[in-house]
């Protein structure tokens, strides 16, 4: 079936995401403070190759190229987040207009190009000087990212009204809290449940932050998912994929939206407790304007004794033999559309916006060009799916593919490529990819 974007209504919101680390580089151009992950990339084989986003695509300074080019590929609404330590050096404290000089130019040159920034105010890179006073560990971030949200909202927030709170997290709380593979690269059980309640709590606390001022905005927050499913039909495998949805695809939306952790399902999760005060489970509650749901692939999963906690580890689809992208990662497109029932089943859940989705796959550039037929047709099969659910009743209301520009792939550093435009980082040449083009000629 070929899909035209009438298919999904006048309504439907489409665009691309990109996030502050992965493309910006000029780490220290500005008057930017050190993020954790300015200083994670600095630690020995923490990164692919020990590479890092000091320059990545430079964005900082191409910026308006790079504007322009979305504008050439009709693309009519642009997910980025905001560098905390570009307006924060020290995290609280003094505002560096340099900054704010950057967004502001950014959000300009956008409306002026027909492109609707939607902002996303965290996504990973935390101010090292926070993290020096245990970052997402210590409850005062609530206070400290509040402080931040406040900063963003009166500066930009007469030309954006599209928010989104945290980016992923689950995945933040867990690979740099409790598994240390991203920054800040902190392991335990305690530092993983702290971060996380402080994260719903943060979570919850922005959204008030901007509602409280701003009273027409589109408020809403970003969370990974991924289609589970038990390796064979049996017990323990069954019961092992429940614990492993619970963790990844319910732990902050259910509180979010007034059900509590899920400790029925992870007991461990009671432990969390230990970090709640009075009125905490009242205070991770907001009625988001809509909910941005961010997925990749499908995990399949089997029982695991020797797993801590979880008792479940994931069947890669390595050892499945099944098709992958450079992450390693299934083509599974149906993923997408059990993720959007899943979500949407929940009583009282806002709309629902696909914040991210794509595939890295290994581009070549031959002749000039990038030709990555298997992106084109890993999108199309996207669409399909989301489409498919919207038919069924799901109130689906956007896509943003991820991503715009290849970029800085965190801990895999530069050579998974996601983008729809391929990026030689050795010259920053730019060149759009034939999935590109399919875009811009799907929106057009
Ligand atoms: C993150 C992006 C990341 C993408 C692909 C998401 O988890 O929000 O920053 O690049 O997935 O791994």
């Amino acid at each position: 079936m070929l899909l035209i974007k009438e298919a999904f209504g006048e309504d439907f919101t489409w665009g691309v995401s990109t996030a502050a680390y992965q493309i910006e580089g000029a780490h220290n151009q500005g008057g930017k403070g050190l993020s954790i992950w300015d200083t994670f990339v600095k630690k020995k084989n923490k990164v692919f190759q020990n590479q890092n986003g000091d320059m990545a695509c430079d964005f900082y300074n191409r910026y308006t190229q790079d504007l322009y080019l979305m504008h050439s590929l009709n693309i009519p609404n642009y997910r980025f987040s905001i560098s905390w330590s570009r307006i924060l050096p020290n995290g609280t404290g003094e505002i560096n207009t340099e900054g704010i000089d950057f967004y502001n130019r950014l959000i300009d040159l956008s409306l002026e190009l027909g492109i609707t920034p939607w902002v996303t105010l965290y996504h990973w890179d935390l101010p090292d000087a926070l993290e020096r006073k245990g970052g997402w560990v210590n409850r005062d971030i609530k206070e400290w990212f509040g402080n931040y949200v406040s900063i963003c909202v009166a500066h930009f927030g007469d030309r954006v009204k599209n928010w989104m709170i945290l980016n992923e997290p689950m995945v933040f709380s867990a690979a740099g809290y409790f598994l240390g593979i991203h920054a800040p690269g902190r392991k335990g059980l305690d530092n993983f449940l702290a971060a996380t309640h402080h994260a719903a709590l943060a979570q919850a606390y922005g959204a008030r932050v901007i509602k409280s001022t701003q009273k027409d905005s589109n408020v809403g927050t970003t969370f990974s998912c991924s289609h589970i499913e038990p390796f064979r039909m049996k017990e323990k495998d069954i019961l092992a994929a429940k614990r492993a949805d619970a963790l990844l695809n319910r732990l902050f939306i259910e509180p979010l939206l007034g059900m509590g952790y899920p400790t029925e399902d992870i007991k461990i999760l009671n432990r969390m407790e230990r970090y709640m005060k009075q009125n905490d489970e009242k205070d991770v509650i907001f009625n988001m304007d809509f909910i941005g749901i961010q997925n990749y692939t499908r995990e399949v999963i089997r029982h695991a004794t020797f797993v801590p906690f979880l008792q479940a580890k994931i069947v890669s689809a390595k050892e499945r033999k099944v098709e992958m992208t450079s992450m390693n990662w299934e083509i599974y497109p149906e993923s997408i559309y059990h993720m959007l029932k899943k979500f949407n089943a929940y009583p009282n859940i806002p709309p629902l916006i696909i914040t991210e989705n794509g595939a890295a796959f290994p581009d070549q550039v031959e002749n000039n060009k990038v030709d990555d037929p298997k992106r084109v047709k890993y999108l199309q099969h996207i669409l399909e799916q989301v489409h498919r659910a919207k038919q069924e009743g799901v109130k689906v209301n956007g896509y943003f593919v991820w991503t715009f520009l290849d970029n800085f792939e965190w801990a895999e550093g530069y050579h998974p490529r996601f983008g729809l435009v391929y990026v030689d980082f050795q010259t920053q040449k730019r060149i759009v990819k034939s999935s590109g083009h399919w875009y811009a000629d799907f929106l057009k």
